[in-house]
Order: structure tokens, then sequence, then C-alpha cells
């Protein structure tokens, strides 16, 4: 495992001498807006642990605080074969994940499909027809003339949804520029059975799994010491392990108070209220204009789907500023396009090299036509610094307070997603963020990694939901039948899910 090590991000403070006055200016003002300092990070993680704990209690919070019916961590002996689905915001993933009775091990086939835009935006009909189709292909190609009866399915669907069951799940609301009419406030598992029915793809939907949920499940497979699992991609949010007896909302069910429940927490809506957040003008730009304004606040200002569109607006907004020159007379229409550049491109300008920034004046020049000055380039380089910074001790909060609030001084964290795994120098902001808000000493953990310690997590949509699934079929089969709406119906599709 690859924990955070101490190493710092290079910092090119020292290169500013030749910028003139203007620019100066307007980096001083952007650095005032983006840095969010100590004090301000632990006054966010204060209001967020409280609004954890409101989610925990009200249906409706800001923070929904799902309960996710998987119910238990693995302990490393699942057996089977499951399938998992993942449908993400660029692909679509199906995997055949076989457990293997030696514990943590596991063997897994898988097939990628392109997840095309237009489905973003199109009809609950077609959404869910391609993701059948997507199934059938894969057991057409992986299971050719077999019979097969059912197999048992994970499918990680990575939108907020109210689950009374782990086999179906509402959607309170699409995130992450999905736009389907016709699917909020519904069960999806229906519609998605009824595609499936109308191919007669042998498949039963066992557990309808967050990705954040799946990839701490994952991740604690192999880890005694995981505890919350997180996404910070797309979008971003974290999962962990409540007891039922925390779950006020759940009380109507008199569960045992000592029974695990995953919790999805979904806080990538945290503020949506504008109270904390530090928001720019620019966060507020990209709030209104999105499908779904006043909600996903948090999100908005750190998952990688934003980061990009964050630096568009503040370049756009100083070239049309009248006392800075930056662009002057030049033809600024790819940089007037929304949504143009992505995370990957900021993260390209970070992983510059060099001191003159050569690669990043190339960038600009590809993607947006774009000719820059050396002064300009240094602006764009502290830019994508203070975003990328700014989103990663952001992040810092959400994991805080989850630790904050269960009262852990010490755990692993399984992280998931294209910033975490590709954004550069991520891990190591993030790590000096938790460092300042949780208040470690110096010398705390020197050595041995910090108390509370971010891995690279396992593969939470693969693994993670068959083990989930695995897990729900488990407990089928010792009656522990809370939250699984017909358990009857799961108990014939166990035997589908042992190798013959
Ligand atoms: C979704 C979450 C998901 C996260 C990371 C958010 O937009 O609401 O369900 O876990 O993105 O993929």
């Amino acid at each position: 495992m690859v924990g955070l090590g101490a190493k710092k991000p290079p910092s090119r403070r020292g290169s500013m001498a030749d910028v003139p006055q203007d620019l100066i200016k307007q980096i001083e003002r952007l650095e005032e807006l983006f840095l969010v300092p100590a004090e301000k990070l632990k006054e966010i993680t204060d209001h967020f642990i409280s609004e954890l704990e409101r989610g925990l209690r009200e249906e409706n919070a800001t923070i929904p605080m799902n309960a996710t019916w998987c119910m238990e961590f693995p302990d490393g002996h699942e057996t089977g074969t499951f399938l998992a689905l993942d449908m993400g915001g660029t692909n679509m993933r199906v995997c055949e994940v076989t457990l293997s009775d030696q514990a943590g091990e596991f063997d897994i086939i898988q097939s990628k499909y392109r997840m095309p835009e237009d489905l973003k935006t199109g009809t609950a009909d077609e959404l869910w027809g391609y993701v059948a189709d997507c199934l059938q292909q894969f057991i057409g190609y992986h299971h050719e003339g077999e019979k097969i009866e059912a197999l048992p399915l994970g499918f990680t669907f990575s939108y907020p949804a109210t689950q009374e069951y782990i086999d179906h799940g509402i959607l309170q609301r699409w995130t992450k520029g999905f736009d389907i009419d016709g699917v909020e406030g519904k069960d999806v598992v229906p519609p998605f059975e009824a595609a499936l029915k109308e191919r007669g793809v042998p498949i039963k939907l066992t557990a309808l799994v967050n990705d954040t949920t799946g990839t701490m499940i994952a991740s604690a497979y192999t880890d005694p010491l995981m505890k919350i699992g997180c996404i910070f991609g797309t979008g971003c949010n974290a999962a962990y392990m409540e007891n039922c007896g925390s779950i006020p909302k759940l009380a109507h069910m008199n569960l045992d108070p000592n029974l695990p429940m995953a919790i999805n927490c979904e806080y990538g809506a945290f503020d949506s209220e504008h109270k904390v957040l530090p928001r720019t003008p620019y966060d507020i730009i990209i709030d209104k204009e999105s499908p779904r304004p006043d909600q996903q606040a948090f999100e908005k200002m750190i998952a990688g789907l934003y980061l990009g569109e964050i630096f568009r607006l503040v370049l756009l907004d100083l070239n049309q500023q009248a006392d800075c020159n930056i662009f002057d007379g030049q033809d600024i229409s790819k940089l007037k396009k929304p949504y143009s550049l992505d995370s990957g491109f900021l993260a390209a300008i970070e992983e510059d090299p060099f001191e003159n920034l050569s690669e990043t004046q190339e960038l600009m020049q590809t993607k947006l036509s774009l000719k820059t000055t050396k002064p300009e380039l240094e602006l764009i380089r502290r830019l994508a610094e203070l975003i990328g910074t700014r989103a990663a001790r952001l992040s810092a909060c959400g994991v805080a307070a989850i630790c904050k609030k269960k009262g852990w001084s010490t755990c692993h964290v399984g992280a998931d997603g294209s910033v975490f795994n590709k954004y550069p120098h991520f891990k190591v902001r993030g790590a000096q963020a938790l460092k300042e808000i949780l208040d470690w000493p110096e010398n705390k953990g020197k050595g041995k990694g910090d108390p509370v310690e971010m891995f690279p997590a396992e593969d939470g949509s693969g693994v993670g939901a068959a083990l989930i699934a695995a897990l729900t079929l488990k407990r089928v089969m010792v009656g522990q039948n809370a939250g699984i709406r017909d358990p009857e119906a799961m108990k014939a599709v166990a035997k589908f899910a042992k190798k013959a």
C-alpha cells in the first residue's frame, strides 16, 4: 500500500519576479478567494459533524445519510461467483467476480462499454435498455451456450438513493451532470429488471450499491483497519459503518442497536444552503448554470467534474476585466465553451516540470488556441494550484468529520476516483489538511504514517459490489432478513452464486 508520505508539493512562488502589477494583483485576489486556512477548515468540519448527525436523525436532511442495508464487513471467507455492474459517468463496466475461499482472494473477468454522452440527458427507457444490452452482451460472450437460471448481481449505482431494502433504491436526485426525466423520486430497480426481462437476461439484482460503500467493503476485505470508503472523482462522497442504535431515523424498525449499518453519506450535498463553505463568484456561477442549482454544493467545489470549469470561469473573468491584461487581442471563443476543460487539463498544468512552463504554454495553445506570455503562464499555474489545493483541503473536512463524529483517532480510509488517483499532490495536500484539522502533534505517527491515513482502495464497484451481494445472500441463508425485499427469491438465487 502507498501511504501519504510527508513530501511537500513544490512551490513556485519565487518565480513571480517578472510578473506585471495587474497580474500580481489578480494572483493576490485569487489567493484570497481560494486559500482555505486551518481555522476555516475546522469551522467547516464542525458544521459537517452536526450535519452528519442531522442526516441520521431526519428524513430529507441536507446530507441524506442513507442506510444501505449492507450490514457487515467481509470476514475474507466469502465465496461464490457474482456479476457486478458499474454504471459510471463515462463508462459502464460489467465484471464477473469469483471470490475464492482463500481469505481476501478473487478472480475477475470484465468488459468495459462506453457510456454514450447523450444517454445522460436522454430517456429512462434508453438508459435501462442500454444497461441491459451491455449485460446481455457480457453474458452472451462469457457464458455462450450455457443454460443459466439466474446470476446474482451487485449493481453499483453511484447516485443518491434511499433504500428501504438492499435490492431497491429510490433515486433522490441525479448528480454529476446526469439529467434523465422520470427517474428521480422513483425506484430504479423495477425498470432495470423489466429491461432485463424483455431481453431474457438471466440476472437477479441482489444488491444496489453505492460506489463509496463498495469501496469501503472491498478495502476492508484486505485491510481490517479500513473504516471509511471515499470517492474523489467526477463526484465526491463517503461511506462508513454506523451502528443501528445511532440512527434515530430507523428507530421505528426496532433493529438491534448494536447491528452495523453501512451509511452512504452522500456528503457531496453538504452545505447546499450555503452557510459555511467559502464560495467564490465562480462557484456561484457553476451552481446557477448546472442542471440542479442549489444541490451538491460541496461536490461542486471539489469534484473532478467541476475543477476545469472553475479554472475556465476564472480565466474568462480575468480576460474581461478592464484593468487586467491577459490574452489581450486574441480570439477567446474556445475559452468561452462551458465544460470544455476537464480536471485532466488542470492536472497537466500542475504536472508541468519545466521552470519556463513550456508544457503549459503548449496546452493553452493546442486546447484553447491561446498564446501565452511567461507572466500569464505564472498566473495560470498558480490558479491551477489554488483550485487543486482547495479541492484537496476541503475534501479532508468530510473525512475528518466522520472520524470526529465516530471518535476514531486512528483509522484507514480507502479512497478511489480519478482525482484521488491522478491529480498531482491531491493526497499530500489532503493529508496536510487532515493534520491541521485534527491537530496532530508534529511527531505523532512519525515513521508509521498518519493516525488517519488514506490508501488507494481495492476495486469497489467490482469486488466491493460482488462482496456486498455475497454478504446479502449469506444473511438470507441464516434468516437475517432485515432490509431484504424478497428473501425467498434471494434464497433461490443463492445457489447460483456457487460454482458447480
Ligand atoms: C453521487 C454519489 C457518489 C459520488 C461519487 C456523487 O455525485 O451522488 O452517490 O458516491 O458522486 O461517485
